[in-house]
């Protein structure tokens, strides 16, 4: 069942079937990471505005951030010719379903071409983790980008599911009969914020991280009807300091990019302890934390 307005809502997630936190963190190695075209406007004043190493210290920062927390990260290796590759989060989208007990990989479609050839490199990785791995139906014109657009609800079988710029709104027909699963689809309006995960952080089940600029008010009545606390990120922290591409991989502590004074004091109201960090060089590229990550089973 696919949701796009508030009215149709009939979900209570209480009745919504638990799903377990993946536990293990994915990383990719900058490697080759670089802003070489433009494909978001974050991307347009930044074409050869890469420090690699400054990208490569903020990374091991990264990755020590996650290993600070028992997580320590799974890595890939970053391939040349793919300076996008490093943003982890978009070329699958990993589940584990809980009727069956099996976890699964569904890839993405990118929209542009430039960051195609990413998608092949992570089906290998999870061939390799003993993932099943699925595809959009063949004969199906629509766009995906995993974990860019689709995040899961916290705890509970429930996807979100962004559409707009990168992945089309067909894409959550096909999801919702693939993995059997309710979805709400969220329709993003401002090109800032072009993929979910810039714009809503589901920090636990019952609180989120949201940029209200970025939804209509179809979307912001579905957040509001399915998450008991929504944080309202100021939109200079959420628009340029990526404040909504932050990870909670614990229910406590919040990876966030340094700086994100308000969002920071909204989470220590709420019990979260934000995690700094400098990713100033990812979001040359557009990208912050929660992209620069995939979890899995
Ligand atoms: N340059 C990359 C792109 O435009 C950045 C992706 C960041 N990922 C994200 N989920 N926000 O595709």
């Amino acid at each position: 069942m696919i949701y796009q307005t508030p009215d149709a809502l009939d979900l209570q997630l209480d009745r919504i079937p638990s799903l377990p936190p993946p536990r293990r963190v994915v990383l990719t190695t900058p490697t080759h990471f670089d802003v070489e075209y433009v494909i978001n406007p974050h991307m347009s004043e930044n074409v050869g505005a890469v420090n690699t190493d400054v990208a490569w210290q903020q990374w091991k920062a990264l990755r020590a951030a996650y290993t600070a927390l028992d997580h320590t990260p799974v890595l890939v290796n970053g391939q040349s010719g793919l300076p996008d590759m490093v943003f982890c989060a978009n070329q699958t989208l990993p589940f584990y379903d809980p009727a069956s007990d099996s976890k699964g990989v569904v890839l993405s479609r990118m929209h542009s071409e430039q960051r195609a050839d990413e998608v092949p490199y992570y089906a290998r990785f999870f061939e390799e983790e003993g993932y099943a791995v699925d595809t959009l139906p063949e004969d199906l014109d629509a766009d995906f980008e995993g974990m860019g657009d689709a995040l899961w609800h916290p705890g509970h079988h429930l996807l979100w599911g962004g559409y707009g710029y990168r992945t089309s709104p067909e894409a959550y027909e096909a999801l919702g009969d693939l993995l059997d699963v309710p979805i709400v689809a969220l329709r993003l309006v401002d090109p800032d914020y072009y993929h979910l995960d810039t714009c809503l952080c589901p920090l636990d089940a019952r609180h989120a991280l949201v940029a209200p600029e970025a939804f209509d008010d179809a979307g912001r009545a579905l957040i509001d009807a399915l998450f008991e606390t929504v944080i309202e990120v100021p939109d200079h922290e959420a628009r340029h300091q990526f404040a909504c591409n932050a990870h909670c991989p614990d229910g406590a502590h919040v990876l966030i990019q340094e700086g994100c004074e308000g969002t920071n004091a909204q989470l220590r109201n709420h019990d979260f302890v934000p995690v700094e960090l400098d990713t100033s060089e990812f979001m040359k590229s557009g990208g912050s934390v929660f992209c620069m990550k995939q979890m899995i089973w």
